[in-house]
């Protein structure tokens, strides 16, 4: 096949090297921002008086066409004519004749490439912030109605303090609201149009380049031809906020294998979002949270993969940046799919609430609150913090949560204990008395996701 560059050649490319470099295969998932960009490129190119006003009308109700037929699944993209924005200009040509070779008039596949990736990730960054918005509000209504469901809070995977569900998932609403606030920054970053940087040099023809930058919905055009070819930060930027949002589900998952196993018994999993063994019949696997928890590595990989490509590039374009894309695909899919799935496991997952409000009794997670309790009473924390360290190995000897031991058998401890001791350490009363901005205490989460909700809107 005639290439659209083949006039300095006296051979054609061999197979071979047509197999090697083509990136039809990936690329054709840029004809919507390809051909929209050709179209306000054409319209521009008309209005200045650079091609004749006819062919630019030609060319964009050709464009028009093929983009309908693509988006119908009607078009072979052929491997031959290498690339996605190739293909479009020889069908174009094909299609509507002599005016179609003027549509690439002041471009370089350089700036146009740099066009589709911008435009790309735009669009992709806002997908995921519609997702994420979407699983926060399904972490809200958790939260909202888990105010008073008390469960261990841990350190070192040991218990700690008691805590809430509700504040337990308002941690993980934090997270997700700060993944927001990243992919908004990556939409940002890609918001700046490069078409007339040229191949590496901008151009000689009197482009208007805000005019297409306004039609294509971009705020700003990019200060510098070089670098408005072979930027690459933008895909950096939501590669990078992907990862972090993954590495976010990925402990999110963790909590709910280890949740799921019958030690904790935290929270059951619901038919549909499981899977079953082949040998064992008892099996009920937490497979969405697992493979979650896998898919972050390739995730991690897309990022360092092109980080790698990248870094040894000198300016401007260099053929190694067509390895962009199938990374920034990649990793768009893998978030795309991983906060579809999870938030739908998340909105059917059962809470055993009564679990976790045992599970909180156990294991002295009170035993801050008694030295507390103690240090209210005039003794110095240090002093405190050794007392309840020798009643809590008491207390695990005789087998006993701290309010079975008789007032009787605290005061051989410290004389200050008191019947108040008993209400002091309930678990009810340790959580309730948390309630610092951030704490757990149920009036102060309720504060919390109103003021969740609030900051959510800024993304809706
Ligand atoms: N397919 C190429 C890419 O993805 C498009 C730009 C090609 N430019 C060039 N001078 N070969 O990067």
């Amino acid at each position: 096949m005639a290439k659209l560059w083949g006039g300095r050649f006296e051979k054609a490319t061999s197979g071979l090297m047509d197999d090697f470099h083509s990136s039809i295969s990936f690329d054709k998932r840029l004809f919507m921002e390809d051909i929209t960009g050709s179209i306000a490129h054409a319209r521009m190119l008309g209005r200045q008086g650079i091609i004749p006003k006819e062919d630019s009308e030609k060319i964009i109700e050709g464009l028009t066409g093929i983009l309908a037929d693509a988006k119908d699944g009607k078009i072979e993209w052929q491997k031959d004519a290498e690339d996605i924005h190739m293909n479009v200009e020889k069908i174009l040509i094909e299609r509507i004749g002599e005016a179609g070779k003027r549509l690439h008039t002041g471009r370089s596949r350089n700036d146009q490439v740099a066009l589709d990736g911008r435009m790309y990730v735009k669009n992709a960054a806002l997908e995921a912030r519609e997702m994420l918005v979407n699983l926060e509000s399904v972490i809200l209504s958790i939260a909202e109605n888990n105010l008073d469901s008390i469960m261990p809070g841990y350190t070192h995977l040991q218990k700690a303090q008691p805590i809430t569900l509700a504040h337990h998932m308002m941690a993980y609403f934090q997270m997700f609201l700060r993944d927001l606030g990243r992919f908004s920054a990556a939409a940002k970053s890609a918001d700046s149009m490069p078409l007339g940087s040229g191949a590496l040099a901008g151009t000689t023809y009197p482009l208007d380049r805000k005019s297409v930058a306004d039609e294509l919905g971009f705020s700003e055009i990019t200060e510098n031809s070089l670098d408005g070819v072979s930027d690459r930060d933008f895909m950096f930027d939501y590669i990078y906020a992907a990862s972090v949002s993954m590495m976010h589900l990925s402990r999110f998952c963790e909590e709910l294998i280890l949740w799921s196993t019958n030690e904790f018994k935290f929270v059951t999993m619901d038919d549909e979002y499981s899977t079953g063994s082949s040998i064992m019949p008892q099996k009920k696997n937490p497979d969405v949270a697992e493979l979650i928890r896998g898919k972050t590595g390739r995730v991690y990989g897309d990022l360092v993969g092109l980080l790698t490509v990248m870094k040894g590039i000198p300016l401007a374009y260099n053929k190694d940046m067509q390895e962009d894309k199938e990374s920034l695909f990649d990793a768009r899919d893998t978030i795309v799919k991983s906060l579809h799935v999870f938030t739908e496991m998340l909105r059917t997952l059962r809470f055993n609430t009564e679990t976790m409000a045992r599970g909180a009794s156990g294991g002295f997670t009170n035993a801050t609150d008694a030295a507390d309790y103690l240090v209210k009473k005039g003794v110095p924390f240090r002093d405190a913090h050794r007392i309840l360290g020798e009643i809590v190995l008491h207390a695990e000897k005789e087998q006993k949560a701290l309010t079975e031991l008789p007032l009787s058998e605290l005061r051989s401890f410290s004389e200050v204990f008191d019947e108040d001791v008993y209400t002091a350490l309930s678990m009810k009363t340790c959580v309730e008395q948390r309630s610092l901005t951030g704490g757990p205490a149920p009036e102060t989460v309720r504060s919390a996701i109103a003021a969740g909700r609030e900051k959510l809107k800024a993304y809706m």
